[in-house]
C-alpha cells in the first residue's frame, strides 16, 4: 500500500489555523465547552484547541461503528459518555472525519437530548459525496471525495494516526511508503 500524501503538515496548520480563528470570533463571548470523539480526533482537536485565542474546557466522548477497518455496518453506539455536564453550555464536537454521516447523526441527536445552549460541529475532513444520512457540519477543515485516508489522527487498522499528514491509501502494492 502507497501512502499518497493530499494534505501536507503545513497546510493542515494553515488551515487550522483559519478554523481556530473563525471559531474564536464565534464563541469571545461565551463559556466554550470543546467535545472531541476518540479516537480519530485527538490530534485535530489538540491543535485546534491550542490555536484558540479564547479559553475552553475540553472533554471526550467514543463512539464505536461496528464494521470492518473501511467499512461502516451503520451502527453507533457511545461507549464513552462526556464528564463535564452540557446542559446549557456552548458545546462544539470535534471530529476527525465525516463519512456516511452516521456517527454524527447519532451523537448530535444524543447531546442534543441534554439541552446543550448550542451545538455545533467542527470535522477535519469531510467525504460529502459519501452520506448515507443527511449531514452539515458548521466548520470542516478540508472537502474530499471519496479514498481511504490516513494520518493526522486517522487510521488504517490502528496505524497511520501519528503521520503529520494526510495520505491517501493506494491499494494493490506492497510498497508500504510515504510519498
Ligand atoms: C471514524 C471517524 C468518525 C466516523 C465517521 O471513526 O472518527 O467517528 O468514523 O464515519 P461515518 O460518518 O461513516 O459514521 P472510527 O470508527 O474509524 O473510529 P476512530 O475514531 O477510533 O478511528
Amino acid at each position: 500500500m502507497v501512502r499518497e500524501i493530499i494534505y501536507t503538515a503545513d497546510e493542515i496548520k494553515a488551515r487550522v489555523g483559519e478554523l481556530a480563528r473563525e471559531i474564536s470570533a464565534a464563541y469571545r463571548d461565551k463559556d466554550l465547552l470543546v467535545i472531541g470523539v476518540l479516537k480519530g480526533a485527538f490530534i485535530f482537536m489538540a491543535d485546534l484547541v491550542r490555536a484558540l485565542d479564547i479559553p475552553c474546557q475540553v472533554d471526550f466522548v467514543r463512539l464505536a461503528s461496528y464494521g470492518t477497518s473501511s467499512v461502516s455496518s451503520g451502527r453507533v453506539a457511545l461507549t464513552k459518555e462526556a464528564e463535564i455536564p452540557i446542559t446549557g453550555r456552548h458545546v462544539l464536537i470535534v471530529e476527525d472525519i465525516i463519512d456516511t454521516g452516521l456517527s454524527l447523526s447519532f451523537l448530535v441527536n444524543n447531546l442534543r437530548s441534554c439541552n446543550p445552549a448550542s451545538l455545533r460541529v467542527c470535522a477535519f475532513i469531510d467525504k460529502r459525496t459519501r452520506r448515507k444520512v443527511a449531514f452539515e457540519a458548521d466548520y470542516v477543515g478540508f472537502s474530499m471525495d471519496d479514498g481511504f485516508v490516513v494520518g493526522y489522527g486517522l487510521d488504517y487498522d490502528e496505524r497511520d494516526r501519528c503521520l503529520p499528514c494526510v495520505c491517501i491509501i493506494k491499494e494493490g502494492t506492497d510498497d508500504c511508503s510515504v510519498q
